[in-house]
């Protein structure tokens, strides 16, 4: 869920509007708003679907005032409906509020408040929230600020909230546990932006607070920020400034985010590798200030989900070909529940484009408490992953939109393939030669990405015949088995076509019971280890009527004479060619997507940032 409030002088319907819309990557299921006018009037208004939806809902209403919170849903506690649509507004209809994460004791809690007469409108544990506030505050006769720590002080769970109460309309109290929350101050404190990111944030002003678990913060239109945390002790105010490239936030003439973050992959690349990579050395701080305790390091331990945990299994072979070390890459949600060995002389690895996960937070946090060393590969600046590890590098390809990760794919392989080589200069096992050829190819991807980009017409062509199809397996060997699996999830997340993902030599095991006409089956086989054997796969689902799709190295002629398609890709190193092979996979999965007819940036059911368990 994404959350938005200000408080100000300027009218807030319209930021709050702008900033859901920047938000919504993180849920769309529903949305809603609430104001204060300046009668001291509450004014909610909510629709199901996305924030368009709510704008449409909302208009020709009264949407003035200078106050006002909003929210676009990923439906946890009851299904995505305007009943369960925040905000939500408390019995007295005073207080509203909303609410991103998840209250785990919410139904002990509804109980309680049921006996002491409160009636409930939705499913929502949110709404729950409210009225525990609403409670505190009748309770202690006490200021917002004061009821909504009392209420927290109940609440088992996660939540970034904002608040608001029709009679105080010059005060805005927010908190955060486990749900990320940022507040962005405006010139002499006039006025105060709230969000789930900065995104929002950043066309108004740079400077920023991220707020920490367990703290409430207090904006008053006029007044320095005050924040407290759970226990009522006053913290100090850290502002950070942001630096947001407002230009990347909009979608640059392509019809979608998800292309544009596809096609921004060499400059990104570029970005990510600038003042790292050099011909002869890699220089990365992370490694460099703790060369001593990643070098003593008896095993690595990459924690990750979705399209991450795909980039980390390719980290593994990395790290373990260069570094010499073993690498284990667990689910985050596996790792963190099932008792795991981990000793002080690990290193996990948390892999995250939004640094919000909350697997991934929970995994680390877990971790640190058995004493591993943590180091994060993360996209989003100052998310509460980077700033609960020990060290890290971010992976700076700039925000990623599209619900189905891109661009932060290729920066995270591209951090791990930097993470690799440098550990391994420093370890000594590598061989200088090897390394220096390495760092010179690595710098040479961005540019053959952009030469790969030059086939979307075709791919976009190629995409039209396979519309039709209900299933599909996407096979690769070697480097290119974790890429096989990220193609699949792409299909999977944007077009509703099953797929599979599959090591090519396990197809025998199994999935070769499904190869009819009707399946294509898309091969990574590009000139390396294991080549042979993957063409031989190829023979064995051509001779079963399968129809083949296969990424091969440009010059390839075997292929060409067995696979229905090709798509070529230039020549690389072993190590590099997934951050090759992937790109005609994304494309492939976009086009068939939008010849569908579906929503591309926001698929049905998912979301960018799932911070919920
Ligand atoms: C969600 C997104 C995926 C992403 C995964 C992990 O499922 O839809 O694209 O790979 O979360 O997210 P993270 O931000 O931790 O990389």
């Amino acid at each position: 869920c994404g959350i938005v409030g200000y408080i100000g002088q300027r009218q807030a319907y319209d930021i709050l509007i702008g900033g859901l819309h920047r938000l919504e990557y993180r849920g769309y299921d529903s949305a809603g708003v609430a104001l204060i006018n300046a009668e001291d009037q509450l004014n909610v208004y909510k629709a199901k679907g996305k924030v368009a939806d709510l704008e449409t809902a909302a208009a020709g209403k009264d949407c003035s005032g200078t106050v006002g919170i909003a929210h676009t849903r990923w439906a946890t506690h009851g299904e995505p409906s305007v009943r369960n649509a925040h905000p939500h507004v408390s019995d007295s209809g005073n207080l509203v509020i909303v609410h991103n994460g998840i209250i785990e004791n919410y139904t002990i809690l509804r109980k309680q408040l049921a006996k002491k007469g409160f009636t409930f409108k939705s499913d929502t544990d949110t709404e729950v929230l409210v009225q525990l506030i609403q409670y505190a505050q009748d309770k202690h006769k006490c200021p917002l600020a004061e009821a909504v720590r009392h209420a927290l002080n109940k609440c088992i769970g996660a939540y970034a909230i904002a608040v608001l109460d029709r009679r105080d309309p010059g005060t805005l109290v927010v908190a955060r546990k486990g749900s990320p929350l940022v507040v962005g101050i405006g010139k002499d404190n006039s006025e105060f932006f709230v969000a789930s990111d900065a995104t929002p944030i950043a066309g108004y002003t740079q400077n920023v607070v991220y707020l920490d678990d367990e703290q409430i913060a207090v904006c008053q239109p006029g007044k320095e920020l005050k924040i407290i945390d759970l226990k009522n002790k006053k913290v100090d105010v850290s502002v950070k400034q942001i630096d947001m490239d407002l230009d990347m936030l909009d979608r640059g003439g392509f019809p979608h985010f998800m292309l544009k973050e596809i096609f921004d992959q060499p400059r990104c690349l570029r970005d990510c590798m600038s003042g790292r990579l050099f011909d002869d050395k890699v220089i990365l701080s992370a490694v460099r200030n703790n060369r001593a305790r990643l070098l003593s390091a008896t095993r690595f331990i990459i924690v990750a989900c979705g399209t991450s945990w795909h980039a980390g299994l390719i980290g593994k072979q990395l790290i373990e070909h260069y570094c010499k070390i073993p690498v284990e890459v667990d689910y985050a949600s596996e790792f963190r529940y099932r008792d795991p060995v981990i000793l002080p002389t690990d290193v996990v690895i948390a892999i995250s484009q939004s640094g919000e996960t909350a697997d991934t937070l929970a995994a680390i946090k877990l971790a640190k408490e058995r004493g591993a060393f943590i180091f994060g590969i993360v996209n989003a600046v100052g998310s509460s992953i980077a700033r609960e590890t020990d060290t890290g590098i971010y992976i700076h390809v700039g925000p990623e939109i599209g619900v189905a990760s891109t661009k932060a794919f290729t920066g995270q392989l591209t951090c791990l393939t930097l993470l690799a080589l440098a550990l391994a200069n420093a370890k000594g096992t590598v061989d200088h030669d090897e390394f220096v050829s390495l760092t010179k190819e690595l710098g040479q991807i961005p540019d053959k990405i952009d030469k790969l980009l030059k086939e979307n017409d075709c791919i976009k062509q190629l995409a039209r015949t396979y519309t039709y199809a209900t299933n599909f397996l996407y096979l690769g060997r070697g480097w290119n088995y974790p890429v096989a699996l990220e193609g699949a999830l792409k299909l999977k997340e944007i077009s509703y076509i099953h797929a599979e993902g599959y090591p090519a030599a396990e197809m025998k095991h199994g999935p070769i019971a499904l190869v009819d006409n009707m399946m294509p089956v898309l091969f990574v086989a590009t000139h390396h280890e294991g080549y042979e054997k993957v063409v031989s796969n190829m023979q064995e689902v051509k001779a079963r009527g399968g129809r083949i799709i296969a990424v091969v190295t440009e010059g390839d002629t075997e292929v060409q004479k067995i696979a229905d398609e090709v798509i070529n890709v230039p020549s690389t190193l072993a190590p590099l060619a997934p951050l090759l092979t992937v790109i005609p996979l994304q494309l492939l999965a976009y086009h068939i997507a939008v010849e569908k007819g579906l929503d591309v940036d926001q698929p049905r059911n998912l979301a960018k940032s799932v911070t919920v368990e």
